[in-house]
């Protein structure tokens, strides 16, 4: 069987490079300086982030990926100021963050809009309570509804939307209010395969024409690698980074690039990381035999 040689994923085409050096000049708009979060559990103390250290840029996006329980959920939870640390520091921009704020704001996997207020209603309720006017409120929100495609739904309720056009109302009810960061938990996790596809594809319009940094956790390597800029890597017990890789696939994304080389290139590494070889005789079940003899399909 012929093997497919792939480039190094750390193989950067002079276009990708220059984009990475423009990248890095640009203000630094989330610091996470050493942070550890231990919870208390009956088995005592677990440490589940440990010294975790990066910094992301102004319009990066920047994928969180690691194995179930590494503590992608919990670490996005301490830059959304839902949960406190141990010890570290987070700053976003000049700001020490100690709490939630309006300079970011989160979409998670779960449908988080508020069911009995309408599409429009959800998205002005972020702006109301920033002590904006109803009318620049429902001006602003009609706007969002409209870049998000949905002007047609603008007094339906949750309950009455798919969940792909939900996660959208959600998008749009973070960033009417205009954060610095979009705080994302698995946010497509919930949706079927082409609506999750359409949602990626929207994300990206929506980011590059939008003064906005992404920071998305995703379970899934083709969507991290098809939307950011950098994949941080987690490792497990406790979570620690294991690598933060610089995806050498050009931009604009298209779905054509799945795959490319640089693209298979860096699947195969960060399936390495996450996945990393292990003797498969642990992977065997104790199964007995209970086909019959001489119908053998293998
Ligand atoms: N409030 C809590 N109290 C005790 N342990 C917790 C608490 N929240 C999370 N944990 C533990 O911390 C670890 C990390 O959880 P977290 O939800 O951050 O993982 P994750 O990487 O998001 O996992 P998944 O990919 O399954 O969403 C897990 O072992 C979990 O049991
Ligand atoms: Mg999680």
């Amino acid at each position: 069987m012929s093997k497919i040689i792939l480039p190094s994923y750390k193989e950067q085409s002079p276009e990708v490079k220059a984009r990475f050096d423009k990248l890095k000049e640009r203000p630094v708009i989330l610091k996470v300086e050493n942070v550890t979060k231990t919870f208390n559990t009956s088995q005592g103390p677990v440490t589940v982030l440990n010294n975790v250290s990066f910094q992301t840029y102004r319009r990066e996006f920047t994928s969180i990926i690691g194995p179930s329980g590494c503590g992608k959920s919990t670490l996005v939870r301490l830059l959304a100021g839902l949960e406190m640390f141990d010890s570290g520091k987070i700053m976003v921009k000049d700001n020490v963050i100690d709490g939630p704020g309006i300079d970011r704001g989160m979409v998670f996997q779960g449908y988080t809009l508020f069911p009995w207020l309408t599409v429009v209603e959800n998205v002005m309720y972020g702006l109301l309570r920033k002590g904006e006017t109803k009318s620049y409120a429902l001006n602003r929100a009609s706007e969002w509804i409209r870049l998000m495609g949905l002007d047609k739904f603008e007094t339906a309720y949750p309950s009455q939307l798919s969940g792909g056009m939900k996660q959208r109302v959600a998008i749009a009810r973070s960033l009417a209010v205009h954060p610095e960061m979009l705080l994302m938990d698995e946010p497509f996790g919930a949706l079927d395969a082409q609506t999750r596809a359409k949602m990626q594809s929207n994300l990206l319009q929506i980011w590059r024409n939008v003064n906005i940094s992404i920071m998305f956790i995703t379970h899934d390597l083709d969507e991290a690698i098809y939307l950011s800029d950098r994949i941080i890597v987690l490792k497990a017990n406790p979570g620690e980074i294991a690598e933060i890789i610089e995806v050498p696939v050009p931009r604009p994304r298209t779905p054509d690039q799945f795959l490319s080389p640089e693209f298979l290139a860096t699947k195969k590494h960060v399936e390495e990381l996450i996945h990393p070889v292990t003797n498969y005789k642990e992977d065997k079940l104790p199964f007995f035999k209970l086909t019959q003899a001489g119908d053998e399909v293998i």
